[in-house]
């Protein structure tokens, strides 16, 4: 019989916008699993991590009273958790180890047609329903502004309709959502963006080296999603001004061409996606023959 305790358990989002993203980065990370009867836990088969399908506002909690050892959640939840812990006095927090490259949204003020904005004083008075509480009041307090809180735990945007708020203050990503109620966004309070974030509480020897393991897969991950191989021709003379236009590219090898001295064959790893623009200009540098590739795994 397995130790369980020996398993590492990560908290995800169980549906939204999070959780294709956080089941796809794991599994670049080399994660196999399969899903449980219930659906809410995938064991993992090859490495010694599960993952538990939550409910993504209780992901900090689950992760700050070490339930589970690590979570991926938006900073939007995880500030909000931070902000209810402080009032509340607690003091061990979870960490944030990692923030991720998707999961890019905001938590911005949404008006009617009806409210008047210039700035954080224009807000003097109203009402304003959000399912970020916390986020809010620390806001308005550190705007000078008295306003009154709302708390909704969803659908946000119909309360000013419902003549229970004047305003809201709610996630926007495409701008959809607060479009279609008619709302307009005028203030952005919060930028977010999913992150990693560990227990408060010392892992035991085993389990460290693999969450270690992990974040170092998780790191190689996200680097080479924007990471291009590119191969080109150049004239020697050329080479300067052509590494000048390589975003993020280290110490690039230079290769003889069989027959050739005045050109040479130039490999580089650039850390930054490569547009057809780069392309352009590279070849107005004098670069010929060049080829882009994408890099399926790194290790630095
Ligand atoms: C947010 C927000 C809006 C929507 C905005 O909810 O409450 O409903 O996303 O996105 P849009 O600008 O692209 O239209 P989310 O799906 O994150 O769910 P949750 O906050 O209730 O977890
Ligand atoms: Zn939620």
């Amino acid at each position: 019989m397995q130790d369980q305790s020996a398993r590492i358990k990560i908290a995800v989002q169980k549906s939204g916008r999070l959780t294709e993203h956080s089941m796809d980065l794991l599994s670049r990370c080399g994660l196999s699993y399969s899903r449980g009867r219930d659906q809410l836990i995938c064991y993992g088969e090859n490495m010694p991590i599960d993952v538990l399908l939550v409910r993504d506002d209780d992901i900090p909690r689950l992760v700050q009273e070490d339930v589970c050892d690590l979570g991926i959640v938006g900073i939007n939840v995880t500030e909000e958790a931070r902000l209810d812990f402080a009032a509340n006095g607690v003091a061990n927090l979870f960490e944030r180890v990692n923030e991720l490259d998707f999961g890019h949204c905001r938590l911005s003020f949404g008006i009617p047609a009806s409210v008047e904005f210039q700035d954080a004083r224009s807000l003097e008075g109203l009402r304003i329903a959000t399912s970020y509480p916390r986020i809010v009041e620390d806001y308005l307090r550190r705007k000078n502004v008295n306003a009154s809180v709302v708390e909704f735990s969803g659908a946000v945007e119909i309360a000013p309709s419902l003549g229970k708020a004047d305003l809201i203050c709610d996630l926007v990503s495409s701008g959809g959502t607060m479009r279609a109620h008619q709302l307009e966004e005028v203030e952005t309070i919060l930028e977010s963006r999913a992150a990693l974030i560990q227990t408060p509480v010392k892992l035991a020897e085993e389990k460290a080296t693999w969450v270690q393991r992990l974040l170092q897969r998780v790191e190689g991950v996200q680097q080479v999603r924007e990471s291009k191989y590119i191969m080109l021709h150049a004239p020697r003379s050329a080479l300067d001004s052509i590494r000048a236009l390589l975003p993020g590219s280290e110490a690039p090898t230079i290769m003889p061409l069989d027959g050739r001295d005045d050109i040479v064959a130039m490999h580089a790893v650039c850390r930054e996606n490569i547009f057809w623009e780069t392309l352009e200009d590279l070849k107005d540098a004098g670069a010929s023959s060049i080829l882009v590739l994408p890099v399926e795994k790194m290790l630095a």
